[in-house]
């Protein structure tokens, strides 16, 4: 097989070649990497090193069941303080190159990974049967990551970190309901509710922790992350199902004063709480809470280590973007050219529809969900005024 000489994070790998110029890797490929998605493994190692901080843990435990050439768990073993690290993936030609790359480390580092060459569930079935339990699971397969869920959360310690990528972005943005609800549960689904990729971040969270919920478990969003063409969540496993389900419930849209609020599940009163109308869109059953933990993101700002990260660039916008949106608790964003073109005026610059919210009092946040899209607590009404304030005659 060719392979390729590349240099990430702190290490120097082989991988296969990219392909055309788009070098989006296809499942079909021998062994499965993707350039593009430099910056999600780059994002994983600071949020690692951040939960190491963040919960004084001097050594971390990783399992990686879906590993490809091995290039994120060598970054865990070579970037974070992992002490060991449980690699896995079902082709056996993956696991050739992820040798080949582990043969190349020193001994002090090469000796924390094992390999593994299973199918995903039954390598986490056959660690479930044994004591091993992580404090970190990592979930990064084509498509939907939910036939993992169950297995990867008995495998991580209480408190422990769970992450997931999903790459199914056509069902999280509900081009096919009966999808969106086989794998996440969510029944209702309007998309012009809010931003679309936030509302598609819920989606994930959401089905992810319902299947915690048939665990007894609550699994809380730490830090959720949108790029290209997925979405990659953190999540710790916490006791118990109330901290999810008592922030699980519905996105309304009034259809006569366009004002959205939310619903917890078992709220009876589901009118407008402004017009008291009770016809419009709902989105949901989704989780409505926190989806970022600021004081992570803010840890992995400041590492020193983002200097030796070769998408240093773009996380030195992303995340003060991602601090930004999480400071204001709200679970929709507007997507400003939606609002333009139902207004019919043209689309004015985001940044001084912002700084006119602000001047009227209201907190007003750009998104790393969209370049186009405002957090904000004013209502539609108050965004669509200032946008026809803004017409151009
Ligand atoms: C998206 S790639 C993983 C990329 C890798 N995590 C990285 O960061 O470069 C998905 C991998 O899952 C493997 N895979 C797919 N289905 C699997 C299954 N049921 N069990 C184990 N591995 C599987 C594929 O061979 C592929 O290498």
């Amino acid at each position: 097989m060719r392979l390729v000489e590349i240099q990430e994070g702190l290490g120097t790998f082989f991988v296969p070649p990219p392909k055309g110029d788009d070098s989006i890797p296809r499942r079909s490929d021998e062994v499965f990497f993707n350039f593009h998605q430099e910056i999600n493994r780059d994002f994983s190692v600071l949020m690692l090193r951040a939960y190491a901080r963040k919960n004084s843990k001097a050594s971390l435990t990783v399992c990686e069941p879906l590993c490809g050439s091995g290039v994120r768990s060598i970054r865990y073993a070579l970037e974070t303080p992992t002490s060991s690290v449980y690699s896995n993936d079902i082709n056996p030609k993956a696991i050739m190159v992820a040798e080949k790359n582990i043969k190349r480390l020193s001994k002090e580092i090469a000796q924390k990974i094992q390999l593994f060459n299973m199918e995903c569930n039954s390598f986490l079935q056959s660690l479930n049967n044994t004591d091993e339990i992580f404090d970190f699971v990592d979930i990064d397969p084509y498509g939907t990551p939910i036939p993992f869920v169950h297995n990867s959360i008995r495998l991580v310690n209480l408190h422990g970190l769970l992450a997931f990528t999903a790459t199914d972005l056509a069902s999280l943005v509900g081009l096919y309901p009966k999808a969106l609800y086989a794998k996440y549960g969510v029944s209702q689904f309007d998309s012009g509710i809010g931003n679309i990729h936030e509302i598609a971040a819920r989606v994930l969270i959401t089905g992810i922790q319902h299947v915690g919920l048939t665990l007894g478990q609550s699994l809380i969003p730490i830090v959720t992350f949108y790029h290209r063409h997925y979405i990659r969540c953190f999540l710790s496993r916490e006791r118990g199902v109330d901290r999810v389900v008592d922030q699980t419930g519905f996105i309304f849209k009034c259809g006569n004063c366009q004002t959205r609020y939310k619903r917890i599940l078992g709220e009876k009163d589901t009118t407008c709480p402004v017009c008291n109308g009770n016809k419009g869109m709902k989105v949901g059953p989704l989780y409505l809470g926190k989806i970022h933990q600021i004081d992570y993101l803010s840890l992995m700002l400041s590492d020193e280590h983002l200097q030796h990260v070769g998408t240093r660039k773009r996380l030195s916008k992303v995340l003060p973007l991602m601090i930004e949106e999480g400071s204001l608790d709200l679970p929709w964003s507007f997507d400003i050219p939606q609002l333009a073109k139902k207004t019919g005026v043209q689309v004015s610059s985001i940044k001084q529809i912002a700084t006119i919210l602000h001047e009227m009092g209201y907190i007003c946040h750009k998104t790393h969900f969209s370049g186009t899209s405002l957090k904000t607590n004013a209502s539609e009404t108050e965004v669509c005024s200032v946008l026809r304030s803004l017409r151009t005659v």
